[in-house]
């Protein structure tokens, strides 16, 4: 197992926000976490990346706690956590933004660019230009482009496709699907249609738990039976 959260719980001051929760990555795997708003589906990406610390529980990546550690010592680890509010910097331009996320982690910054055309080509011709100018799916590249800075093990993507249009949508989930077997990733998602096509293992999360974890295939690719379990 790649990654596996054992029982946590997580508090926001007094309130508790994950109760038990455990969920299990293979490698190359790429797993979904589904739920409604406020399921807790982002507060367990950001305690998997460090930047929130649990209450109880452990979380293990490549069989060493990572549960406690600060979030830039588990990025070295190679885990990399890509925020739902899709934030650049925006008076940068695409290259200089590529090299934040390169430099901190020593990571080559020509590779991290070629690896950024890679996924999408059109980012060639934007490398230049202002971060702010960016479409909404185009920022999204970005981010997932710096995620890949350094060659990560495990990639954490909250909501890539929130608020793009259907185009853009599918233009990511044809990314995701190009990355998927070459790194493990985990990938908060509402888009039904994309979960069912493109998981190996779903989670779905209701009021802080994980109520079920998915495996079976026929059952993956049921959009509707997914849908009933929300
Ligand atoms: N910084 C915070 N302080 C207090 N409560 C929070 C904070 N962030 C999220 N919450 C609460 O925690 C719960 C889970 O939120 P979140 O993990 O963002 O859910 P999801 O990503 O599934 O929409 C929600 O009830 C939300 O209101
Ligand atoms: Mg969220």
């Amino acid at each position: 197992m790649l990654l596996n959260v054992d029982a946590i719980n997580v508090h926001y001051g007094s309130a508790q926000v994950l109760h038990d929760v455990s969920i299990n990555v293979k490698e190359r795997e790429l797993t979904c976490i589904v739920g409604r708003n406020g399921a807790g589906k982002t507060t367990l990406l950001k305690t998997i990346s460090g930047f929130l610390k649990p209450t109880r529980g452990t979380v293990t990546f490549e069989d060493r706690t990572i549960s406690g550690m600060r979030p830039d010592k588990v990025a070295l680890l190679g885990v990399k956590y890509v925020f739902q509010d899709k934030r650049v910097f925006g008076d940068l331009t695409v290259r200089d933004n590529m090299e934040l996320a390169a430099y901190p982690i020593k990571a080559n910054l020509d590779e991290a660019i070629e690896r950024l055309f890679s996924i999408s080509g059109k980012m060639k011709k934007l490398i230049d230009s202002k971060a702010k100018g960016l479409s909404g799916g185009e920022r999204q590249i970005l981010l997932i482009g710096r995620a890949l800075a350094g060659s990560p093990k495990l990639l954490l993507i909250d909501e890539p496709t929130e608020g793009l249009a259907a185009i853009v949508i599918n233009d990511i989930a044809r990314i995701l699907m190009e990355m998927k077997g070459r790194l493990s990733m985990v990938v908060v998602e509402q888009n039904l249609a994309i979960v069912s096509r493109m998981a190996d293992r779903i989670y779905i999360m209701k009021e802080g738990n994980v109520l079920r974890e998915i495996t079976e295939e026929a059952e993956i690719r049921d959009q509707a039976y997914i849908e009933s379990l929300l």
